[in-house]
């Protein structure tokens, strides 16, 4: 069973290379390891993150991050079965969204400040898929 799962969340302290890198780089290797993919879209203090896989890791992933220090707010926008990736091809993508067209981002916004603990989870889903389908994925 393959389940999709995005969340929003509001880092503790300042999203910095340095909290990027520390963030990406164990959770690389372990997703490949469990079979997840996904995307971590950041602001310079949200986070904004889809999780792909079987159900039970993607479930147990999610546990350890509703525990991570590093961020609080955690809020589950959409948990849904699947039948096929978005992001096959990420172990876990990234995109800054301060670097995206702000008009691409108003396509799925109320504002121009983007803020997802506000919108609607599927409307946030959509804006992902269409960074996705736009080559705004600046690694894996
Ligand atoms: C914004 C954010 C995104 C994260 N994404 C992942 C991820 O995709 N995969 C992963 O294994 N850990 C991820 N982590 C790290 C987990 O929260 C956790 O620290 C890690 O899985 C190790 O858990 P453990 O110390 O309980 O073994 C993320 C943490 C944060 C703050």
């Amino acid at each position: 069973m393959l389940v999709q799962c995005l969340y929003a969340s509001r880092a503790v302290g300042p999203i910095d290379d340095a909290l990027l890198q520390a963030v990406l780089e164990p959770s690389r290797h372990r997703n490949t390891a469990e079979g997840i993919t996904g995307l971590l879209c950041h602001t310079e203090d949200v986070f904004l993150q889809i999780l792909e896989g079987g159900r039970s890791e993607v479930s147990r992933l999610l546990r350890r991050i509703m525990c991570d220090e590093r961020h609080r707010d955690v809020t589950l926008l959409v948990f849904d079965e699947v039948s096929e990736r978005a992001f096959s091809d990420w172990s876990m993508g990234q995109v800054s969204l301060d670097t995206v067209n702000p008009g691409r981002l108003l396509r799925f916004s109320a504002h121009h400040k983007l803020n997802p603990f506000e919108g609607r989870g599927h409307m946030m889903l959509a804006m992902l898929l269409d960074l996705r389908a736009h080559g705004g994925i600046v690694s894996r």
